[in-house]
């Protein structure tokens, strides 16, 4: 595989960048690269610095990435994923020093503008991943969405606007796309935007709960595992019948929902799916033997989950099942957090 392309799943929490580009040159990430004429560009002309571009659509970052790997570039990596969840997982507070956005999808219709990524969240989020004076650049054929855009910055306190026209129709130094020049031909309008981080702010506990990755300290990066000690021998027949199915907890959006469960000759599998805040996880866990007389939960190693509360607060429900099936069992070893275990299980550690 190509040093250019990591895969999400390879992507651990807080990878250390200096060790993939061999070098401490800031970081400028771009969203949304598309077919990566942006991107490429600007690490041709700025070598000093390193380039890492996300996108959502795997199919359009395969032309990216062929683009810059024939261009020989050593300072861009390209990574699949969705930019916000990108932006809590893969840097700490004030690591990076820039930011593009290119024409982000605009959802121009009422009821989806929710799904754009500059939401009144986002310029925290962004508060708190840039350095001190690092910039925000956006440029978009869309005005209603760069308007909002401007309101939302402003209001963190943390950004004072790079021009003094806050939003212009023109800038020197914006390499203007394919996407963009065909706009202009047609006598489209572009806006951009540009803002500086001129202040440090606290990050409000709203924000970190529509980003519940913002929530995740180091040390509680470990795999979730519980073993608990059935004193018989498991029947997963009679687990596989009895496990619910549906919501298994739900406060206002936020949600833990059993999909389904299947029956396996060594377990059973459980089909998961977690809402909280901005964050959709899908996943696995695996309820499987441990010993002669005990089960062991983990996730299924194809969808390792984020490790955030609600998915923590699954395995504890899942636990709570089990030991309704058998009363006499206990937890032998756990790693789910102690919060959620006294609250769930009545259990100190
Ligand atoms: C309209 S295209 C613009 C592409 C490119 N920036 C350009 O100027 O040609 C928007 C791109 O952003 C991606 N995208 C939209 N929302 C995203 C998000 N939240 N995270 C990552 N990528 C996103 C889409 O898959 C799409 O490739």
């Amino acid at each position: 595989m190509s040093r250019l392309y990591l895969k999400e799943n390879d992507l651990p929490f807080y990878p250390n960048w200096q060790e993939i580009f061999e070098n401490s040159n800031p970081i400028y990430v771009e969203i949304g690269v598309g077919k990566g004429d942006f991107i490429l560009e600007m690490a041709k002309n700025n070598p000093q610095v390193n380039f890492v571009g996300v996108d959502y659509s795997r199919e359009v970052l395969r032309s990216a990435v062929k683009k810059i790997e024939s261009a020989q570039l050593k300072n861009v990596r390209l990574i699949p994923m969705e930019g916000a969840k990108f932006l809590c997982k893969a840097f700490t507070s004030e690591a990076i020093s820039g930011l593009y956005l290119n024409f982000p999808d605009p959802w121009i219709k009422r009821k989806k503008a929710k799904n754009r990524l500059v939401n009144e969240a986002f310029p925290w989020l962004l508060a708190d991943r840039l350095k001190l004076s690092g910039f925000f650049r956006m440029a978009t054929d869309y005005k209603p969405y760069i308007e909002q855009t401007v309101e939302f910055f402003l209001k963190t306190g943390a950004f004072a606007p790079l021009w003094e026209e806050v939003i212009r129709t023109e800038v020197e130094d914006f390499y203007l796309t394919k996407y963009a020049k065909k706009w202009l031909s047609l006598g489209g309008t572009l806006y951009f935007t540009g803002f500086k981080k001129i202040k440090r702010v606290e990050l409000p506990n709203w924000v970190k709960d529509y980003y519940p990755l913002l929530k995740i300290s180091r040390d509680e990066l470990l795999p979730i595992v519980n073993i608990l000690k059935l004193n018989q021998h498991p029947d997963f027949k009679k687990l596989y019948e009895t496990l619910p199915r549906g919501i298994i907890y739900q406060k206002e959006e936020n949600l833990v929902k059993v999909l389904d469960v299947y029956f396996k000759d060594d377990g059973v599998l459980v089909d998961l799916l977690v809402k909280e805040g901005s964050l959709k996880e899908r996943f696995f866990i695996l309820i499987s033997p441990y010993q002669k007389d005990g089960v062991i939960l983990t996730s299924h190693e194809a969808t390792p989950p984020e490790p955030t509360d609600l998915v923590h607060l699954a395995f504890v429900l899942l636990c709570k099942e089990v030991l309704k099936v058998y009363p006499s069992a206990h937890i032998l070893k756990t790693t789910c957090k102690e919060k959620l275990l006294k609250r769930y299980l009545n259990l100190t550690c």
